[in-house]
């Protein structure tokens, strides 16, 4: 029996033959179960627990909130500086600027004037002499910190942030990391996985860069990761995973080839990937509620809504919601995850990260924001996030703004020769409904 009084996941699922997963599933239950319940009892003068609201004149809290200036304030802290206890994650430079930036602009406090052009010079600093960018100055160009990078000058937002990606360089850098079977390895004699696709259609995407050899074999490439369970694995042959599903969903969905993966598949194991006693999700079976799955598994729904709308094919689709249940999944978020000094985390027991604050607040922004323009947010109206945009992770606004500067360049030359390229036509079309349904101006 949990700690609250009902069946535990060992007795339902496992008629009472507990095993460590089961066991440990017991414990992720009733941990974030006791949040919820010191949220619902807690009244003056009782200890701390990590949750944040307002009182009630009977003492209870009586709202959910996001403690947005506290979390934005530890996050400009790290955008400043971070002690040496990063040391070991010096070759993920441009991912802090990326994660920091993000969940700065997606809480609305992220202040163009003050970090555009100190982002854009130390991004500057990590791009490759032949091209793309790597983990920190004077190291290997490397996929994964090139899509951190170039997001990070998207979100800086300025012509003098767009203007620091040498375009012919990463061209080729794009270009030499192409494999003959359809997908990219993440770095010179590196590995080639899904993720390396993901990168490679993000960043020529939204570089307006993006060609017909870039995309060859991709499509059938990633339609060889997906697996019998209906998500995506890392590489064929393995298991299907949150974040190596939205990788390879999104890469398809920028160039409009989601039709190459069978999406009811994908949607029914999307779709038991949510958790029914902690809200948040799982990023594969018999795993535990993490709330980077928040984006990674949360994004998947309205990219398949709109995958599916795009396709053409006669599937009845749900104007009100996109088959995941927001409410729960920001629950989680704000009541077990926000930790008292400023951050969010991936569960209780573990300290806040800026990994899991970026993609925790990206995935609240997602369930927030419904695919008809609707609004569903939980506890404090000022709980209300920015709308990310589901193809890049860069704000909606962002995504829109690098587009007048991109699109007005002239065609892209590479030794001599006129590639060419584009913004990704699934990418662009997603992004231009979108506007058209909040009565937004488009660029297009
Ligand atoms: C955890 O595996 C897996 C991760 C922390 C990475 C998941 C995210 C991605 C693959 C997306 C990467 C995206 C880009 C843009 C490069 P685990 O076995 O520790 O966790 P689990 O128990 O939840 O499966
Ligand atoms: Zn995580």
């Amino acid at each position: 029996m949990s700690d609250f009084g009902a069946p535990s996941w060992s007795e339902v699922v496992l008629d009472c033959h507990p095993t460590i997963t089961s066991l440990e599933q017991d414990k992720a239950e009733n941990e974030v179960i006791n949040c919820f319940k010191a949220f619902l009892n807690k009244k003056d003068g009782e200890p701390e627990v990590f949750f944040m609201g307002n009182k009630s004149e009977d003492g209870h809290k009586d709202d959910i909130f996001l403690e947005k200036e506290l979390h934005c304030n530890w996050l400009k802290r790290g955008l400043l500086a971070l002690s040496p206890s990063f040391k070991g994650l010096d070759a993920s430079r441009p991912w802090f600027v990326y994660w920091i930036s993000h969940a700065l602009e997606v809480l609305g406090d992220y202040d163009e004037s003050l970090w555009a052009s100190r982002a854009a010079s130390f991004i500057g600093r990590c791009q490759h002499t032949t091209g793309g960018f790597a983990g920190g100055p004077g190291q290997l160009a490397h996929l994964a910190p090139t899509y951190a990078a170039v997001s990070a000058l998207v979100i800086a937002g300025s012509e003098t942030a767009y203007k620091v990606v040498d375009r012919e360089l990463m061209y080729r850098f794009l270009m030499r990391m192409k494999c003959p079977e359809g997908g990219f390895r993440m770095h010179e004699e590196g590995e080639t996985d899904i993720r390396g696709s993901y990168c490679a259609m993000a960043v020529a995407s939204m570089l307006h860069m993006l060609t017909d050899e870039l995309m060859e074999g991709l499509p059938d490439y990633i339609r060889r990761c997906q697996t019998w369970e209906g998500g995506l694995a890392g590489e064929a042959g393995l298991e299907a995973h949150g974040g190596y599903s939205y990788c390879g969903l999104a890469a398809l969905c920028i160039i409009g080839k989601a039709d190459a993966l069978d999406l009811f598949a994908f949607l029914r194991w999307a779709a038991h990937k949510q958790m029914s006693h902690e809200g948040g999700f799982q990023g594969r079976a018999n795993k535990l509620v993490d709330s980077c799955y928040a984006f990674w598994m949360g994004g998947i729904f309205p990219l398949l809504h709109e995958a599916f709308r795009q396709s053409g094919q006669d599937v009845a689709l749900p104007s009100s919601h996109s088959w995941f249940a927001p409410s729960p999944l920001q629950t989680y978020v704000f009541l077990a995850c926000q930790t008292q000094s400023g951050g969010l985390r991936d569960k209780p027991g573990k300290s806040a990260d800026f990994y899991h604050s970026c993609y925790s607040l990206s995935g609240v922004s997602v369930s927030q924001h419904g695919v008809d323009g609707s609004l569903s947010v939980v506890g404090a109206a000022s709980n209300l996030l920015e709308r990310t945009d589901l193809y890049y992770n860069v704000l909606v606004e962002k995504a829109e703004r690098k587009c007048a500067y991109f699109a007005g360049l002239p065609p892209l030359e590479v030794d001599g020769r006129v590639v060419g390229g584009g913004e990704g036509v699934g990418a662009a079309e997603g992004r231009r409904h979108l506007l058209e349904e909040l009565n937004l101006p488009s660029y297009q």
